[in-house]
């Protein structure tokens, strides 16, 4: 039987439940609410060396890593999220704001094959770490 936490997430940000504006409005707060993680991305990185491969486990609506975009402190970027509903969700908020620079990958990030000398930053935030770690004894050192 599959954990729990592999399909709490399942129907989450359900396109169906939004109307056009409500989608609109719901993106552009959430976009907004970024302001502090890009600050303190900003403020963490080294930009002699930091080259804008970014990942994001478990990155739900890709609303980071379309403000990190939109702050021109992306590259590349990658999400990684389990649920299809958000992937979904994620790819409409790409065409909304126009991104060329991100893609959302429906899937388990543990299961992924990074290339991490390729990647100048991995996010994982709002309790991603604490969904994996139950996930089985070697989850979170798999992980890290
Ligand atoms: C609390 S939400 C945070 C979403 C987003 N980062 C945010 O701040 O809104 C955690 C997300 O991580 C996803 N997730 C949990 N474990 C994951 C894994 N192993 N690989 C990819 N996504 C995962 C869940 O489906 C969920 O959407």
């Amino acid at each position: 039987m599959k954990h729990p936490n592999i399909s709490a997430y399942d129907g989450v940000e359900q396109l169906s439940s939004f109307t056009e504006k409500q989608f609109e409005q719901y993106c552009e707060k959430k976009l907004a609410d970024c302001e502090k993680q890009v600050s303190f991305v900003r403020d963490f990185i080294n930009i002699n060396t930091f080259k804008g491969n970014v990942i994001e486990v478990g990155s739900g609506s890709g609303k980071l890593l379309y403000a990190l975009e939109s702050n021109g402190l992306i590259k590349c970027g990658t999400g990684y999220e389990l649920s299809n509903s958000r992937v979904k969700f994620s790819e409409k908020l790409s065409n909304y704001i126009s991104s060329k620079k991100v893609t959302t990958i429906c899937g388990d990030f543990l299961d992924s094959n990074v290339e991490l000398e390729s990647v100048d930053l991995i996010i994982g935030v709002d309790i991603v770490l604490q969904l994996i770690a139950p996930i089985s004894d070697d989850s979170e050192t798999k992980f890290f």
